[in-house]
């Protein structure tokens, strides 16, 4: 069972515009010809921050017309904030707020032995991170620059924390990266 943070960044590391907007990623590949059908295909539990489930609710018709349904996860999602925030229909969600060490033990529970993603953004990640519960940076960078918008991980991780395990080139659009988190009493990489 991994935690891993599982997100697309432009080539300046933003995630999103500031406006929250998205429509800067989906012209730069297809979601079925990436790694992504096999890695949601080991998620048993997922978790997001409130700015990227609104994004969801405000999308719906989107993606709803991409996926078959509003809310196109089966696994059990719990969604971070400190509001009360409109549920979607049909959606296994909860609401959670403060020590993600918490939700993390209920995610492990929940997910029958398959991987947690955090799903973002950039600063719940990073929290997860700091409680030593990262596992793993999985990252697809666009081909593209947006200038400023929501970071994809506002932390600073230095060398050797993180080891390159695997680079996939994707179309002309996107490239993967894959790191490892090194935890506290691992041995560096070599
Ligand atoms: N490129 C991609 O693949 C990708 C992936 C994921 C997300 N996104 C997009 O990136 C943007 C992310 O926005 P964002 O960086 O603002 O992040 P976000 O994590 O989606 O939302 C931040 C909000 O989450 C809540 N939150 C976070 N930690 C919390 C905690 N411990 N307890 C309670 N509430 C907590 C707070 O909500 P409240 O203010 O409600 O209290 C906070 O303002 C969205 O537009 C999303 O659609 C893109």
């Amino acid at each position: 069972m991994k935690t891993p943070y599982y997100t697309a960044t432009s080539l300046d590391g933003f995630i999103a515009t500031e406006d929250d907007s998205l429509d800067w990623l989906f012209p730069l590949g297809d979601l079925g010809e990436s790694s992504y059908p096999a890695f949601i295909s080991e998620v048993g539990a997922l978790a997001m921050g409130s700015a990227t489930y609104e994004w969801m609710v405000r999308n719906a018709d989107r993606v709803t017309a991409e996926t078959g349904s509003a809310w196109p996860y089966q696994q059990p999602a719990w969604i971070f904030s400190n509001r009360e925030l409109p549920r979607i229909d049909g959606a296994d969600i909860r609401f959670a707020r403060g020590d993600v060490r918490l939700v993390h033990a209920e995610m492990c529970a929940a997910a029958d032995g398959k991987n947690l993603w955090i799903v973002g953004g950039g600063d719940l990640a990073g929290q997860f991170h700091d409680a030593g519960l990262l596992d793993e940076l999985i990252v697809q960078i666009g081909s593209v620059t947006l200038g400023n918008g929501k970071p994809l991980f506002p932390r600073r991780v230095l060398s050797p924390r993180l080891s390159l395990v695997s680079v996939h080139q994707v179309g002309a659009g996107m490239a993967e990266l894959r790191y490892k988190v090194q935890k506290d009493g691992e041995d560096a990489p070599p």
